[in-house]
This record gives C-alpha cells, sequence and structure tokens, in this order.
C-alpha cells in the first residue's frame, strides 16, 4: 500500500461548514476597510526575493529564516510573500498610483508564507487581510487605520483583544534612540548571538522572552521617552483621535514588531485567550518603505489582521457562527411523480435568493427528513403525490417541528422571513 499524500506540513485548510466561517471573517474584517473606501488590489503572490529583502528588512526572521524562496526557470530568485505592505509599495511605485488622489487607500486579502516552525495559530500557510493608506502623515489617518482594524474584530463579535500601541519615532529621532539602546545593551551581560542581533537592530532585544535577558531589561531607555518634537505632537494627535473615535488601547512602549519598516506610530492587537500566538493583527506607519524600495518619499500606514488567529479567537470566546447553514431550504420528492415539480420549485427558491438542495438517489422519507436535518437547513419542503395534485408542498419548520400545507406559489413568502431571521441572527 502506498502512502496517502497529506497536505504540507504546517498548513492549515479550512472544510465545510468550517469554510464558511473562515469567509465570514474575511469579510467581516474586511468590511470597515471597504466602509471607508479602501480599494481592492489583487497581488502576486510570489515577487523578487529581493524586495523583501530590502522592504522588510534583511536581518528580520521573516526574510533571514522563513521565506519560500525558488529560482525561476529563467535563474531568477523569487520569494513566496511572506507578508503584504512591500508588493503594495512596489504596485504603487509601477503603476505610479502616488501620482493621484491621495491619500491612496487599498486593502487586500490572501495566504501570506513564513516557514515558521508550525504550532496552534502558527502555521506556514497564513491567512490576512490587509489596509494600506498611502501619502498622507495627517494623525487622522493613523487613527483611522487602527480604528478601522479594532471595527474589524468588533465586526467578527471579539471583544476581549487589547491594542497595544506606541510611537517608534522617526528617521530624526531614532538614530540617537538606537545609539543610546546599544549603548544600554554593550554593558549587559549576554551571549553572543543576543550581542549580534543588538548590533543588527538592538530594538529587537527589547523582545527577547528569556527571563534572564528580560531580567537585565529593566531600565532600558525606551523610544517613548525619547521622540522628537514632531513625533511627540503626532503620537498626542494620534491618541487624541482615537479617543474621539472611542478607541480603547494601552500604552505598550516596548512594543517590537517582526518587520523593519515601522516609523512613528504602532500597534498591535493581542488577544489573551491565544496563549503564545496572541498577536491577531498589527500594523504601523513605514514613512521611509517607498523611498526604500526606490519610489518617492512618499509616507503610509497600514496593518495585516490574521484571518486563521481571529477565528481562533472566535473560538475561545465561545462565539456563534457568523456564516448562516450552507442551506436554508430542503427539498424532498417523494415518488417519481414529484420528481419534475421538485426540480421546478428548487430552481424557483433559487432564483429567490434561498440557498436550497434536494435529495439525490431517491430516498425515501425518512432518509430524507435525516438528511434535511443534517443539512442545517431550516425548512423542509416535502412534496408528494397529493401534493402534486393540488399544486401544494408540506413546508415543515425543522426548528420548531410544525408542519403546514402551502401553496407552490407561497412556498417563497413563507421561508423568506425565515431566512432572513437565521442570517440576522447572529
Ligand atoms: P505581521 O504582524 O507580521 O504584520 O502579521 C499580521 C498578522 O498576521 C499577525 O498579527 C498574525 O495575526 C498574522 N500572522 C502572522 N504570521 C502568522 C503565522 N505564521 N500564522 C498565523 N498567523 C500569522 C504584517 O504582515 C504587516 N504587513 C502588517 C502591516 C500592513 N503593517 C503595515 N501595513
Amino acid at each position: 500500500m502506498s502512502a496517502s499524500f497529506q497536505a504540507p506540513k504546517g498548513v492549515p485548510e479550512y472544510l465545510p461548514p468550517q469554510s464558511g466561517e473562515f469567509l465570514a471573517v474575511q469579510v467581516a474584517l474586511s468590511r470597515p476597510a471597504e466602509l471607508a473606501g479602501y480599494g481592492y488590489i489583487e497581488l502576486p503572490v510570489f515577487e523578487d526575493t529581493s524586495l523583501f529583502a530590502r522592504g522588510v528588512g534583511e536581518s528580520t526572521d521573516v526574510v533571514s529564516k522563513e521565506m519560500y524562496t525558488f529560482e525561476d526557470r529563467g535563474g531568477r530568485s523569487l520569494s513566496l510573500r511572506p507578508e503584504g505592505t512591500a508588493g503594495v509599495m512596489r504596485s504603487v511605485i509601477e503603476h505610479n498610483l502616488h501620482r493621484g488622489q491621495l491619500p491612496l487607500k487599498l486593502r487586500y486579502a490572501g495566504p501570506f508564507f513564513r516557514a515558521e516552525r508550525p504550532q496552534k495559530g502558527r502555521y506556514r500557510q497564513l491567512q490576512q487581510v490587509g489596509a494600506e493608506a498611502i501619502g498622507s502623515d495627517d494623525p487622522r489617518l493613523d487613527a483611522e487605520v487602527v480604528a478601522l482594524a479594532d471595527a474589524g474584530f468588533r465586526g467578527c463579535g471579539l471583544t476581549q483583544f487589547t491594542l497595544l500601541l506606541t510611537s517608534l519615532g522617526c528617521a530624526a529621532c531614532r538614530p540617537a534612540y538606537r545609539a543610546l539602546l546599544t549603548a544600554f545593551l554593550v554593558d549587559l551581560d549576554l551571549d553572543e548571538a543576543t550581542r549580534e542581533r543588538a548590533r543588527l537592530n538592538p530594538l529587537r532585544v527589547l523582545d527577547d522572552k528569556r527571563s534572564s535577558v528580560q531580567a537585565q531589561l529593566g531600565d532600558a531607555p525606551l523610544m517613548a521617552d525619547h521622540l522628537c518634537q514632531e513625533c511627540r505632537q503626532h503620537y498626542d494627535e494620534v491618541r487624541h483621535y482615537l479617543t474621539v473615535m472611542g478607541v480603547a488601547w494601552t500604552e505598550q512602549p516596548r512594543l517590537v514588531r517582526g518587520l523593519d519598516y515601522y516609523t512613528r506610530t504602532t500597534f498591535e492587537f493581542s488577544h489573551p485567550l491565544l496563549g503564545a500566538q496572541s498577536a491577531i493583527g498589527g500594523g504601523g506607519r513605514y514613512d521611509g518603505l517607498m523611498a526604500a524600495l526606490g519610489g518617492p518619499e512618499v509616507s503610509g500606514i497600514g496593518f495585516g489582521l490574521g484571518v486563521d488567529r481571529t477565528l481562533l479567537a472566535r473560538e475561545e470566546e465561545g462565539l456563534p457562527a457568523l456564516a448562516p447553514p450552507l442551506v436554508t431550504a430542503f427539498v424532498v420528492p417523494l415518488g417519481p411523480a414529484a420528481d419534475d415539480p421538485c426540480v421546478r420549485l428548487v430552481d424557483r427558491l433559487r432564483a429567490a435568493g434561498i440557498a436550497t438542495t434536494s435529495t439525490f438517489g431517491g430516498r425515501g422519507l425518512k432518509g430524507s427528513m435525516k438528511a434535511a436535518d443534517r443539512s442545517g437547513a431550516r425548512w423542509a419542503v416535502i412534496v408528494g403525490e397529493d401534493e402534486v395534485a393540488h399544486a401544494t408542498a408540506q413546508v415543515k419548520d425543522l426548528t420548531t417541528g410544525e408542519q403546514h400545507t402551502v401553496p407552490v406559489d407561497e412556498i417563497v413568502e413563507v421561508i423568506h422571513p425565515g431566512a432572513i431571521d437565521r442570517e440576522g441572527g447572529h
């Protein structure tokens, strides 16, 4: 016997009915950005490797350890996209989108790839909903972007997450802070690998999870205390607008993101019930990214929200299903005379926007009713010889067990309010 195939390690699959929840979460996370005028952009799933090396940062784990990189037949080095922002910037520059109306607002959704060690909530193919607002450093735009992410999670029903917020400064104040932090780290008792990390990106040492390291970081200087006048004022205004919008946050001056491009406003959404993989989304400003990719000096801010982890967080919070059942009506033909009328009825219900299926293979009443129950449909529509003769059907409400004889022409009216009840009833 040959071994059967399995999906690649660390790659989740979403099968019905859970896949309905996946799609509903993707839509709910995108909806606030859609309502704020962010246009959809569909991007390549692979790009030039150097785009990510330059955009995301050569020293990040994402680029140095986790990229799926391959050579195409022409000898070019390509990588599966580990994140979305670099690709959006590449596309903006390539198509001169920044020459149009600013801010340019774009959103996207789809799979990203990181060769991480798989565990619950950490996958090698991960799904994000993202948004990017390009070409304005108005703090009101920062607040809008943060609020849209917050609204996306709330639209999925989540209530227990925390928004962690900080400012990472700019090209004017970050270098001085970095020097200060480097000088502080030099005096600590660190192993050689950590010293090397401190040389490449001292901020990342603040994120070291080991208690032996954390114990030494209590007095480490924080960016938040060393912002320049402009960054301080910008951050104050961002927080002002968040307050105006009723968005709650927690200051997290030690917030360290896994990507190198962040400046000023930086944030992460953390869910306390998810254990080690608690980040359900994150983002921030990246004012130097466009220029670093060979484009003009145009600023930007955006977010990436994790669809997989949002699904897990919804489970942990015990939330009811977001998506309606696959079908609302289940049509049961009894006897050959009912076949043609039922084919027409199924068509008619679907044309009226009622998700409908039917039994196949001539199953009897008992088997058909069992199938109707299993399908999740609220209504069974049963047609036997009598019903064919009178142009009626038995319409049974499977939630209450109530059953009525209904003229075929009136079935849509009987079922439709129920269909709306179920979809709106979460
Ligand atoms: P990120 O923080 O690397 O940001 O990823 C965003 C979200 O994607 C995370 O908070 C998490 O929910 C989810 N995620 C990341 N890696 C995994 C994984 N291995 N398994 C499951 N979920 C994962 C970015 O990607 C930035 N491009 C966001 C951004 C947009 N910043 C500015 N604009």
